[in-house]
């Protein structure tokens, strides 16, 4: 039986990579706290049953406003289908948080390509799909992943040079950068062939340096629907758990961030209460 055992567990850990279990990171931090954020990912009401998404996205604010982190910040996939209704949705459950909300817009907000009519719906429902939010000496850079994975004309370009801008300004003053995003720019390797879950080569190589070279200290993204956790020259990539549907068979629920100064940050999980209701 001993024997039995040893096999089926030797079969469960080779079958799952490194970057997709429960990283063993450091989830204390060494240095003072400055602040603490969450980190939700694909909320996309409709995704795991519309009504579960719903609940969910609501046991989460009721977490979040209880644990009274600095703010949140939402990895995309917002919704599933979006329309008036799903917009809606989002929109009044999200005004329960007692904190500030940073959303990113995913795919399924603004299109797998995204073009000048999705933008605008997502910019009259959801607000702005980048921007960027100081905070206690960081910088947060709000971007649209979507702009890298499938360029449009007259807005990428556009997106690109605020982009750069951004990372420069925060470089100048020594800020730290988190990025909050929805696709990761890879899953498995920075060299990784393009497909579904990550960012074209040819650009993903190009964002890897600008990062590198101004003090991007994390990026954090969705999209994945499981937990992946990777290092990039010091950077910390980081896609969470969802409250819509995992494909990790994680529970529902999010990240946790503790931030100390210079760029020093740790995360941790936190699941949902309340599930079993
Ligand atoms: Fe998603």
């Amino acid at each position: 039986m001993k024997l039995l055992n040893l096999i089926f567990t030797g079969l469960l850990v080779g079958s799952t990579s490194a970057a997709e279990i429960e990283p063993k990171v450091p989830v204390k931090l060494v240095e003072p706290r400055l602040f603490s954020f969450a980190q939700m990912c694909d909320t996309q009401l409709g995704m795991g049953g519309y009504e579960h998404d719903v609940k969910t996205f609501g046991l989460a604010v009721t977490r979040i406003n209880k644990m009274k982190p600095d703010f949140v910040v939402i990895c995309g996939d917002l919704v599933s289908k979006a329309n008036d209704k799903s917009w809606a949705d989002f929109n009044r459950i999200k005004a329960g948080f007692k904190i500030p909300c940073h959303c990113a817009a995913g795919n399924h907000d603004v299109g797998s390509k995204p073009t000048a009519e999705s933008l605008q719906a997502y910019r009259e429902n959801i607000g702005k799909d980048y921007y960027n939010v100081e905070h206690k000496g960081y910088t947060f850079v709000i971007a649209n992943t979507q702009l890298w994975k499938a360029p449009l004309k007259g807005e990428s370009e556009k997106h690109d040079k605020w982009f750069k801008g951004v990372l420069a300004a925060a470089k100048k003053k020594v800020s730290p950068v988190v990025v909050v995003v929805h696709y990761p720019l890879f899953v498995k390797t920075s060299d990784e062939k393009e497909n579904y879950y990550n960012i074209p080569l040819a650009k993903r190589m190009e964002l890897l340096k600008l990062c590198k070279e101004n003090g991007v200290v994390a990026f954090l993204a969705g999209h994945t629907h499981k937990l992946v956790v990777n290092e990039y020259k010091g950077i910390q990539l980081v896609n969470g758990e969802t409250t819509s549907k995992n494909f990790d068979k994680r529970p529902m629920g999010f990240r946790w961030w503790d931030v100390a100064t210079k760029g020093k940050m740790v995360h941790r999980f936190v699941a949902l209460e309340g599930m079993d209701k």
